[in-house]
C-alpha cells in the first residue's frame, strides 16, 4: 500500500487504463477463436454481440468525460509546494442543484439507453421468433455431471426388442447437437443433477440448464459449420472438460444424417472362415489423419466440419473378429447397464446412448481407448469411474479394451 501512496493519481490512472487494455488487446488476437463471442454465426450471437458493443460505446462515453473531468481537476487543483503554505483554492459551497439534477438525469438517460434494447434482447433470445415458429426444429438439451445429451423429441428412430421384433425407439446423442442451417433451433434446457449452463459463443448463450425447472432458448446457424459449444457454470470438479459441439448441416446432409441416425446400430459382417487367417487390421491414429489434413494447426482444427464429415464414414479396413467380441464385452463388463445401443440389444438409460458413437468427432481410437482405459483421468470423478467401473470392480485387460474400442468405432 505505501508504494500507492507515494504515487500521483496520474500514474494511478495510467496504470488501470493500462490494466482495462489488456482484456481488450488479448481479445483483439482471439477474434476467430473457436469460441469468441467476436465472431457470431447467427442471428441470435449478432443481436447479443450488438447489444455487448451498445453497452461498451456508452461505458466508453462515460468514461471519457469523466477521466478527462478527473484529469483536469487533478492537474489545475494539485498541491504546489507545501500545501500548508496555500489556501484552499475555491470557495466551498453545498452543491449546485443544476449540476446534480442534470447527473442524475444523465445518469438515468444512460441506463435507459442500455435498459431498453437489454431487455429487448432478453426477450429476442428468449424463443423463435412468431413468424419464424412453423419453420422451427425442436431438440431437448439435457445436463448430466458431465455430459450433454440431445434429444429429438419429433423423431423415431428403430430398434429391435428382446425378440428380435423391429420397434420404434426415441433417440439420442451425446455432446454432439446437429442442426439445421437456417432455421431457428428451439432448444428446451433440462438438468438431471446439478446446474449447468448452456453456451454455443458463436450462436448464443448462456442459458441455465436447472434440476426440476424447465427453461429454454434458441439458436440458428446463418451457415453449415461447427461450432464449439461448453457448459458455462460450475457443475463439480469435470466442468472444465464438460463441453460440447454444434454441428449446422444444409436441409438435404441434415435429412441424410437423421435418416443415419434412424437405423439401429451399425452390424459388422461376422468373419468367414476364408478371412480367418487375413492379416488384422492397422488403425491409423486419428490424430495423424488430421494432421495430414489441410489447414490443420495446433491451436484448433481448421476444418472441423470436413473432419466430422469423414468420421461418418466406416473405416476401410476392421477386424470383424475383434468387433464381435467387443460386442460380447459390451454386455459381459456391465456397460449395457447403463448405455443404450440400438438393435443390439442394450437399453441402459443411464449413460449416453451409444448406438453411432463412432460416428462423433472426438471418437477417434486413440480417445476412446483413453477414455475406456481410464476414464476417471479424462473426466475426474465420473459416473462410469465411480458407480461403474469401482462399485463393479471392472478389470479390463490391453485385449478387452482393444476389443471394445474396435466395437465403439464400428458404430458410425
Ligand atoms: Cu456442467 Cu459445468
Amino acid at each position: 500500500m505505501r508504494l500507492f501512496q507515494y504515487s500521483s493519481n496520474l500514474g494511478r490512472l495510467a496504470r488501470a487504463a493500462a490494466l482495462a487494455a489488456i482484456p481488450l488487446l488479448s481479445g483483439c488476437f482471439w477474434l476467430d477463436g473457436p469460441q469468441s463471442t467476436f465472431d457470431p454465426n447467427g442471428p441470435v450471437a449478432r443481436h447479443q454481440q450488438d447489444l455487448f458493443y451498445l453497452t461498451c460505446w456508452v461505458c466508453l462515453v462515460i468514461f471519457v468525460i469523466v477521466g478527462a473531468v478527473l484529469a483536469y481537476a487533478m492537474i489545475k487543483f494539485r498541491a504546489r509546494g507545501d500545501a500548508a503554505d496555500f489556501p484552499d483554492p475555491v470557495e466551498h459551497s453545498h452543491g449546485n442543484p443544476m449540476v446534480e439534477i442534470s447527473l442524475i438525469g444523465a445518469s438515468v438517460l444512460a441506463l435507459v439507453v442500455i435498459a431498453v434494447p437489454t431487455l429487448k434482447e432478453i426477450w429476442y433470445s428468449y424463443d423463435v421468433p412468431v413468424g419464424d415458429k412453423a419453420n422451427a426444429y425442436e431438440v431437448t438439451a439435457t445436463g448430466y455431471q458431465w455430459w450433454f445429451k440431445f434429444d429429438y423429441p419429433n423423431e423415431t428412430a428403430k430398434t429391435t426388442d428382446p425378440t428380435g421384433k423391429a420397434v420404434n425407439a426415441p433417440f439420442s446423442t451425446a455432446n454432439e447437437l446437429v442442426i439445421p442451417v437456417g432455421r431457428p433451433v428451439k432448444i428446451n434446457l433440462r438438468s438431471v443433477d446439478v446446474i449447468h449452463s448452456f453456451w454455443v459463443p458463436k450462436l448464443a448463450g448462456k442459458v441455465d440448464m436447472m434440476p426440476n425447472r424447465a427453461n429454454h432458448l434458441w439458436i440458428q446457424a446463418d451457415k453449415a459449420g461447427y461450432f464449439w459449444g461448453q457448459c458455462a457454470e460450475f457443475c463439480g470438479e469435470s466442468h472444465a472438460v464438460m463441453r460440447f459441439r454444434v454441428i449446422a448441416l444444409g436441409p438435404r446432409e441434415f435429412n441424410d444424417w437423421l435418416s443415419a441416425q434412424m437405423e439401429p446400430a451399425r452390424r459388422v459382417a461376422a468373419p468367414s472362415e476364408a478371412d480367418a487367417g487375413k492379416p488384422k487390421a492397422q488403425f491409423a491414429a486419428y490424430r495423424t489423419f488430421r494432421r495430414n489434413e489441410a489447414g490443420y494447426s495446433d491451436r484448433f482444427d481448421a476444418s472441423p466440419l470436413e473432419s466430422w464429415r469423414e468420421q461418418q464414414k466406416p473405416p476401410a479396413d476392421e477386424d470383424a473378429a475383434l468387433i464381435a467380441r467387443g460386442r460380447e464385452l459390451f454386455s459381459a463388463k456391465t456397460c449395457a447397464t447403463c448405455h443404450t445401443i440400438r438393435g443390439d440389444g442394450y437399453i441402459g438409460v443411464v449413460g449416453p446412448e451409444l448406438t453411432h458413437v463412432g460416428g462423433l468427432l472426438e471418437n477417434n481410437r486413440d480417445e476412446l481407448h483413453r477414455w475406456i482405459h481410464a476414464p476417471n483421468e479424462v473426466k475426474p470423478g465420473n459416473t462410469m469411474w465411480v458407480k461403474g467401473y469401482i462399485a463393479n470392480a471392472i478389470k479390463l485387460t490391453p485385449d478387452d479394451e482393444n476389443a471394445l474400442v474396435s466395437y465403439l468405432e464400428s458404430l458410425k
